[in-house]
């Protein structure tokens, strides 16, 4: 018996104030576009008949447009978990019109089964084909794992599926879709190396929790890369020189480590910069999100095998995936977001960790979220999960941004995401700061190498006036946030006069 076709604005109709969607997706990959448009023009309609209407978001991590900004534009989202990347998003949580809780991607569907985040009501799902077998709905995914077999199982009102026929059939059975158990239950997650399976193609459900079918075409709301520049071609040449260096020496094993690399421009540049140079043996990926440079070096050999959550690619690129599934079939997986960010899996197998900091300070903690300290730019999404639990875990950024009006490089990071605890190494255009085996003023001194030249002299001096305070570490806390103040106050850190702090 075929399941019941609905429309996005049915589907809409059966959300209620107050309750919680668990949406499939990671970043704008996966994510079902219909039902969301749809809900955030209910809210508004709800609103303007003077009734109250808004609801929770569950989500692997980022949406899109017609998810993340519709509905936040829509003031229609109560509470939001977790990472976001929208810039409608991120100016209505920075202007606090909705509650917005920033967790580590592995924790997200644990802390759903917990019960921490509340129950969810409505599960919504977008797939590539939902076949009937017996009892049992099989849901083959699309473009991203997250956190969806557990919003399957745990939705108490049922399941919408948006059968999205952008994203081809073709694709079934690059999934690995595995749950694990609760807690103490738990058992170790089975994984060896990246392209290991130990799960299913499909989301098994029982057939009569499917509430709908939404039949519809919708590319994926993919963000587009800025091109590689000069900054982010040294960075990416860095971190290659990085690792040859190690593999020299024997600091890491000669057969490599699976390299997992962050989201963003800054990461897709330094992956595809490492393909080029032809020292860096090929290399599997152990990632949560796949990007379009690493897609091209699967294609030329030189990535052998990809574990991910996520296609977070173009749709020209997700096309030609999908045009070439035989090829990459056995040498792409893509896994639920506890899976591939497993912080048990990523310490046991190997893992280089790259991924891009908004600011590091001059001791080595990372910040990865908050401009100035205050403002939420994405999250942390699995930078923690992968750095923490990393054979290597090194962080990369341009040493300054805007225009050189702000370092990367600060005395104190305005917010910390990651403690020098768990970071071996910072690399910007200007070299590698190697924190392995260093005191905290031996990082300092490492740190002020890499940041810009225009600013390693007010660095220096600010470890001149902290040094008189002493400690393991020094500073001086009247003026710690000096440079972050000046870019407020001046719109240049390069302004900072250390006589209006230090008294
Ligand atoms: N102060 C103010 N703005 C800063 C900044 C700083 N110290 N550092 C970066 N920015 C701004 C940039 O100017 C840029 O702004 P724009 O969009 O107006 O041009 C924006 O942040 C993005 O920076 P960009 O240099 O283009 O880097 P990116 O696209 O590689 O993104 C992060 C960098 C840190 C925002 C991104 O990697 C991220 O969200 N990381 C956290 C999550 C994560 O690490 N996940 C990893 C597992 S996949």
């Amino acid at each position: 018996m075929e399941f019941q076709r609905i429309t996005a604005a049915e589907a809409a109709a059966l959300i209620q104030n107050g309750q919680t969607i668990g949406l499939s997706g990671f970043t704008p990959a996966g994510v079902p576009k219909c039902t969301p448009a749809e809900i955030a023009k209910k809210a508004t309609a709800e609103h303007a008949a003077g009734r109250p209407f808004k609801i929770s978001v569950f989500t692997g991590a980022s949406t899109g447009q017609s998810c993340d900004g519709d509905l936040s534009n829509a003031d229609a989202i109560d509470f939001r978990a977790p990472y976001t990347t929208n810039p409608d998003f991120r100016k209505n949580v920075n202007e606090n019109r909705l509650r917005y809780s920033d967790l580590n991607l592995s924790n997200m569907a644990t802390q759903i089964r917990q019960g921490y985040l509340g129950q969810v009501n409505w599960a919504i799902i977008e797939a590539c084909a939902i076949e009937r077998v017996g009892n049992k709905a099989h849901i083959y995914l699309t473009a991203a794992g997250g956190i969806s077999p557990t919003v399957c199982r745990l939705a108490t009102e049922g399941i919408i599926v948006e059968l999205n026929a952008f994203h081809s059939p073709k694709s079934k059975g690059i999934h690995d879709v595995y749950e694990i158990e609760d807690h103490p239950y738990r058992k170790p997650v089975m994984i060896t190396k990246a392209s290991d399976r130990i799960g299913k193609p499909y989301v098994e459900v029982d057939a009569d929790r499917i509430v709908g079918v939404i039949e519809c075409n919708v590319p994926d709301e993919a963000r587009g890369f800025k091109d590689p520049d000069a900054v982010t071609c040294q960075i990416g040449q860095n971190v290659a020189d990085f690792l040859l260096d190690n593999l020299r020496s024997g600091l890491i094993p000669k057969s490599f480590l699976n390299l997992q690399s962050g989201v963003g421009s800054g990461a897709n540049a330094v992956l595809g910069a490492l393909g080029q140079c032809p020292e860096v043996p090929d290399f599997n990926i152990y990632t949560e999100v796949l990007q379009d440079a690493p897609v091209g070096l699967m294609k030329q050999g030189r990535v052998l095998s990809a574990s991910t959550c996520s296609l977070t690619v173009t749709n020209d690129c997700l096309r030609d995936i999908y045009e070439n599934i035989d090829f990459f079939k056995d040498k792409l997986v893509l896994r639920p977001s506890e899976i591939s960010n497993s912080p048990e899996v990523i310490s046991r197998i190997g893992v280089c960790a790259l991924n891009t900091a908004i600011e590091c300070d001059l001791y080595g903690h990372v910040n990865s979220t908050k401009i100035c300290g205050t403002k939420m730019m994405n999250g942390i999404g699995g930078s923690a999960d992968f750095a923490s639990s990393a054979y290597l875990s090194i962080f990369t950024c341009g040493s300054t941004t805007k225009g050189g009006a702000i370092s990367s490089i600060v005395p104190f990071a305005s917010h910390i995401d990651h403690t020098n605890h768990y970071i071996d190494a910072v690399i910007t255009e200007y070299g590698v700061a190697d924190l392995r085996h260093k005191s905290d003023m031996q990082k300092a001194e490492e740190l002020i190498k890499v940041a810009h030249p225009d600013y390693r002299p007010m660095l220096k001096d600010y470890l001149k006036f902290a040094q008189k305070r002493g400690g393991h570490t020094h500073h001086e806390l009247s003026a710690a946030f000096a440079m972050h103040d000046t870019f407020i106050r001046k719109g240049d850190m390069r302004l900072t006069d250390w006589a209006e702090y230090i008294k």
